[in-house]
């Protein structure tokens, strides 16, 4: 992996403008700063991955033919600017292996905004590869915020309160972009934290959504939601596109894709194929109950799935195998499944019948498996665990 190198970007040079379209402006300065408030294990993971697809985009190519002096262009631009590489790079493969809807601009300047010196040491070893490109900013969130275009909110969620509350928080953050990963905290809760209320509704319905931002001075927040798998790039990230001051716009929606795709998949809600807002009731409430499972289903998931594993490992140990092998051999099946499912795309019932030979032990144990009533008790725990999510995004 090469150290990223934006030596010729002087880190704090010119930022993105107050202007209510944030990031989505493409003329202007070519630099785009991201600031992360609380850079703990989320904040320190998002970064450092998407410093490096940064450099993994900035590093020479050595085959690449160039074949036309479109590409010519496209290629200059990525070498001299991390701001214009989007286009260069358009088509590259994502941590999740799909290709990109890459955004207009990408970050080119970072400030890793932590409260203690102690953390600012630890963030920086951990970003050393990166140390050109990353300022670590301690005890000074609001000025961090000022020079930056686009904000993580990315502390625990117990301290959100507080740090949105700080003094000049709001001015700083007014017409920027800010995705909380915070678990836990609505979008109208973060409204509330900086502004002491959610914005009119009704101003909502009669107006464009960039005259919504300007008109109150606030920020865009958006809400995106990885799980710990984050950790190895394999994240279920949901992230809601339909923020407090309207639907989010394409080329911001482009960019959050593009930052949370750095740590494994994300889903969009409401689903991008929806552009039009559910017309009945009833629409409407399915909408919710859906976004609330994809919440749940992303956030809780590796937690039932965690629990399946242990069942099957305690299983083999009872039957005496060593713990540490069950362990790998359970982790390692549980990965065989989900890889098949997902490259094939192939329903995980036409999986299970295939393994199930006649007589075999699949078939014997997935008898057992039906017996227990386990295909209820899992759906009943994701009904459950939904009601527990859409009660969290009532409050
Ligand atoms: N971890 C996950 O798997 C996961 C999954 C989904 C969502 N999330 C959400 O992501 C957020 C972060 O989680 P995490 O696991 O990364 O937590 P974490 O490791 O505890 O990191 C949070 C960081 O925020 C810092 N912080 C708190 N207040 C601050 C302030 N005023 N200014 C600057 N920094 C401040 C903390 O600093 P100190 O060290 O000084 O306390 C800490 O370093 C949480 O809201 C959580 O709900 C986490």
């Amino acid at each position: 992996m090469p150290a990223t190198s934006f030596t010729s970007l002087p880190i704090l040079g010119n930022h993105v403008a107050t202007s209510p379209s944030v990031a989505s402006s493409t003329s202007g300065s070519d630099h785009l700063t991201l600031a992360v408030l609380g850079c703990g294990t989320m904040g320190v993971t998002i970064l450092k991955r998407i410093l490096d697809q940064l450099a993994e985009m900035d590093a020479p190519r050595p085959l690449q033919v160039i074949t036309s002096s479109a590409s010519v262009a496209s290629m200059s631009a990525l070498y001299s600017s991390h701001a214009s590489s989007a286009a260069g790079a358009a088509g590259a493969t994502s941590a999740a292996g799909a290709p990109d809807d890459m955004p207009d601009r990408l970050p080119t300047h970072f400030l890793a905004c932590v409260r203690r010196p102690e953390v600012g040491k630890r963030v920086r070893a951990a970003l050393w590869s990166h140390s050109s490109a990353v300022k670590v900013v301690v005890d000074d969130n609001v000025h961090a915020v000022q020079q930056a275009g686009v904000v993580i909110l990315a502390c625990q969620s117990s301290e959100a309160e507080d740090l949105l509350a700080a003094p000049g928080m709001a001015r700083a953050l007014s017409g920027k972009l800010l995705i909380s990963i915070c678990a836990g905290i609505t979008a109208d809760q973060v409204e509330e934290y900086l502004y002491g209320s959610s914005p009119d509704a009704a101003a909502l319905t009669v107006a464009t959504t960039d005259a919504v931002s300007s008109a109150h001075g606030r920020c865009r927040i958006v809400r995106a939601i990885p799980n710990a798998a984050s950790l190895i790039g394999e994240s279920m990230t949901v992230i809601d596109t339909a923020t407090s001051t309207g639907a989010l716009p394409a080329d911001l929606v482009a960019l959050v894709t593009w930052i949370f795709r750095r740590i494994g998949s994300v889903v969009h809600h409401p689903h991008q194929s929806l552009t039009k807002p559910a017309k009945t009731a009833a629409a409407s409430r399915a909408a919710a109950s859906s976004a609330a499972a994809s919440t749940a289903l992303g956030t809780a998931g590796p937690a039932f799935f965690a629990l399946m594993l242990e069942a099957a490992i305690d299983g083999a140990v009872a039957m005496g195998m060593s713990r540490a092998e069950a362990q790998l051999m359970a982790a390692q099946s549980m990965r065989g499944a989900a890889g098949l499912v997902l490259q094939n795309n192939e329903h995980p019932a036409l999986l299970r019948d295939r393994i199930s030979t006649p007589g075999g032990c699949a078939v014997h144990g997935l008898l057992a498996l039906e017996e227990g009533g386990v295909r209820s008790t899992i759906a009943r725990a994701m009904r459950e665990a939904t009601a527990a999510a859409a009660q969290e995004g009532s409050q």
